[in-house]
């Protein structure tokens, strides 16, 4: 499949040196397009053969076409992109709450996947939530997830609504767990240890705890009561998240950015 990833940043340059390093495209089948100066010397690092700095003829004999700039750069690039599309084209779109029908009106085109990555994508450790128009094939949705499936683990979901819920989740859901890591270890230096020992403290008390849950079926609330005992020191911090309803507050947090993936999609909407 000859892919093309528009914006080489962050996610683009993941996703190909991911698609590269896990041989499921050759360097003669990835083309990137990327205009910063400073990305475009990141890119020619990993040995992308095939970089270009604006749209042009190139784009007609792509398979697909990877969207990975930011939401507010595709007022931009979409009429520069349009002229060189067509009905045969495939568009994968990573941008945070631009929907499916906005993309096609934008530019015309029928065959959309829509898909919401995350940052741990960047060392093969990745979760995507991914959905498709009915326009796109079986066999063309399969070969697309075994691009995203280089990068980590891939989920399908039939409406697209789930991508703005896993947008909440699990796209955000990695400063989430850094957010926690920090109030830890900022609770820790009060404790009195100094901020490596902190973070050393912190660290390997998330990396082990996925760990174990990565190697045991057990439930979150089967490890809680493994490790608190009745009357001892985790129950009496637990007490305390449940006092100050830090359930509902987490709740609160996820359902602030579901909707506002859903009101981002609604303004694109609104533009197109
Ligand atoms: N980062 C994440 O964790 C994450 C997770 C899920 C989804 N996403 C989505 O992934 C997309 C990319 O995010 P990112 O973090 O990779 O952004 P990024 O690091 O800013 O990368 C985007 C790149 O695209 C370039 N670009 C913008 N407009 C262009 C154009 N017309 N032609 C060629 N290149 C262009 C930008 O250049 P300039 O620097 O010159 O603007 C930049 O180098 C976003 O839509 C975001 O919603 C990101």
């Amino acid at each position: 499949m000859k892919t093309l990833i528009i914006g080489g940043g962050n996610m683009g340059r993941t996703f190909a040196s991911s698609f590269l390093t896990a041989h499921i495209l050759r360097p003669a089948d990835l083309t990137v397009l990327e205009r910063s100066v400073q990305a475009l010397e990141y890119l020619r690092g990993l040995n992308i053969e095939n970089l270009h700095t604006r749209p042009a003829d190139y784009i007609q004999e792509q398979n697909l076409i990877v969207l990975a700039v930011k939401p507010q750069d595709s007022d931009e690039l979409f009429p520069t992109l349009k002229p060189f599309l067509s009905t045969k084209h495939i568009i994968l779109s990573i941008m945070a709450g631009v929907q499916i029908d906005t993309l096609e009106s934008k530019l015309g085109i029928k065959k959309i996947i829509r898909a919401m990555p995350n940052l741990p994508a960047q060392i093969g450790m990745g979760m995507t939530a991914f959905t498709a128009n009915e326009e796109v094939s079986r066999k063309e949705l399969i070969e697309v997830q075994n691009l995203l499936s280089t990068t980590g683990k891939a989920i399908y979901f039939e409406q697209e609504k789930m991508l703005d819920a896993a947008t909440a989740v699990s796209g955000s859901g990695p400063a989430y767990v850094f957010y926690f890591m920090s109030a830890m270890m900022k609770a820790a230096t009060k404790l009195g240890f100094n901020e490596s020992q902190a973070e050393l403290l912190v660290w390997q008390t998330f990396s082990g705890s996925i760990d174990l849950q990565n190697k045991n079926s057990l439930t979150c609330d089967e490890w809680i009561s493994k490790v608190a005992s009745r009357g001892g020191t985790t129950e009496a911090a637990m007490k305390i998240f449940a006092e100050h309803g830090t359930d509902e507050i987490i709740g609160k947090a996820l359902d602030a950015a579901f909707q506002r993936s859903l009101e981002l999609g609604k303004k694109k909407k609104k533009k197109a």
